[in-house]
């Protein structure tokens, strides 16, 4: 049986990473070529402003460049809307805005991805992207992005996906333009972050390193990421159910999640993610909570596909040896029982009728997942899903 991945592959690390406790002073004081004049932080707000996280940063931000105006766009939501973004780029006209600090968990990081575009382009020009899935141009301004949950990875991703109501569209905008120059992930930042948060957004984690390894462009070396953030999930998120004051477990799920950024940047993910987002769309539910209603079904097909991976996946997650698929998908139950955040397709979306409509919204590369392959099988898992 073939156990290493003899895939080709590059793998590209252009964003400059700070990892550690308090690391975001040394980092800001090393970026004032990037950071100077006037910078824009793009943020959820709220509980960083309760936390007094917000005020700390424009503190440092003043301390290592004395003379910069430093302004906040606080109004991004938890699905990021394309008419926020409008609103931040109205926000900043006539600021001279040079930079852009995205400050929070993946929807503002997204949002100041999508406003380092619109400030240069304008936001007719930014819908237009959006919508037609064209480049971000190159003189995008430079984004550093602080992330304050364990999640997305998108400190290290060139993609933005943002929510459009009117036309029930989630979508991104992806380019190399959009890549943060500097990643500051300092898991101070996540210590105030609440359980169920820190649950739900761990299981972000976990489904991008469960789908970057499943991945037909996975990698040995995209391979030895995925199994290590999958171990740290396993223990590091039963501990903080058991702690949630725990910070080594805080930094552990920091890290899984920043070495995810780096494979969704360079491999991609699989079925679930692309599934998601019509249901985000559609309900403005959490990113998370659509896939943990998608997951058990998708595990249990994936199984049929690709049934050592499937395997090794439970035995990280410290399960026994999988035998068939309906054991896996019993196992990514029990996980997410574990975590206390179970979720079904029929509380996000009760009405049938809506469901059968979902499989045609879905957009974006299908071809990372061998299951693709198989007919109707998105379909299938959303109508299973709903049925569980
Ligand atoms: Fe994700």
């Amino acid at each position: 049986m073939k156990t290493f991945n003899t895939n080709p592959f590059q793998f590209n690390i252009p964003t400059k990473i700070y990892f550690g406790e308090n690391i975001t002073e040394t980092a800001l004081n090393q970026e004032q070529k990037i950071i100077k004049n006037s910078v824009l932080i793009v943020t959820t707000g709220r509980s960083l402003i309760k936390y007094g996280h917000l005020q700390r940063l424009i503190d440092l931000i003043k301390k290592s460049s004395p003379n910069i105006e430093v302004y906040v766009y606080d109004k991004i939501s938890n699905n990021p809307e394309l008419s926020e973004v409008k609103s931040a780029v109205a926000f900043s006209k006539d600021k001279n805005i040079k930079s852009i600090i995205g400050f929070g968990g993946g929807s503002a990081l997204d949002a100041a991805k999508a406003a380092a575009v619109g400030l240069v382009t304008g936001a007719d020009e930014l819908e237009r992207i959006f919508l037609n899935g064209t480049n971000p141009p190159e003189n995008t301004l430079p984004i550093i992005a602080i992330p304050t949950t364990a999640g997305t990875g998108s400190e290290l991703s060139k993609g933005a996906i943002l929510s459009d109501k009117t036309r029930h569209i989630k979508s991104g905008l992806r380019g190399e333009t959009i890549l943060p120059k500097a990643a500051i992930v300092d898991p101070v930042y996540t210590w105030t972050v609440p359980e169920h948060i820190t649950m739900e957004t761990g299981f972000d984690v976990l489904a991008h390193a469960v789908e970057t390894y499943m991945a037909v462009k996975s990698n040995a070396y995209s391979e030895m990421l995925c199994e290590q953030a999958i171990k740290i999930v396993s223990a590091a998120l039963r501990q903080l159910k058991n702690d949630i004051n725990d910070h080594e477990a805080r930094a552990q799920m920091c890290f899984a999640s920043m070495i995810m950024g780096l494979n969704l940047k360079n491999i991609g993910t699989c079925l679930p993610h692309r599934m998601q987002y019509p249901v985000g769309a559609l309900t403005g539910t959490s990113h998370a909570a659509g896939l943990i209603a998608l997951y058990p079904k998708w595990i249990f097909h994936e199984y049929k596909v690709q049934p050592t991976k499937i395997s090794n996946i439970m035995k990280w997650l410290n399960y026994n040896i999988v035998s068939n698929s309906e054991e896996a998908e019993k196992y990514i139950r029990q996980f997410i029982d574990e975590l206390g955040i179970k979720n079904t397709l029929k509380v996000i979306i009760p009405q049938k009728q809506q469901v059968d409509e979902l499989a045609k919204r879905v957009t974006g590369n299908m071809a990372n997942d061998l299951l693709a392959n198989q007919p109707n099988i998105v379909d299938t898992i959303y109508k299973e899903s709903w049925s569980d």
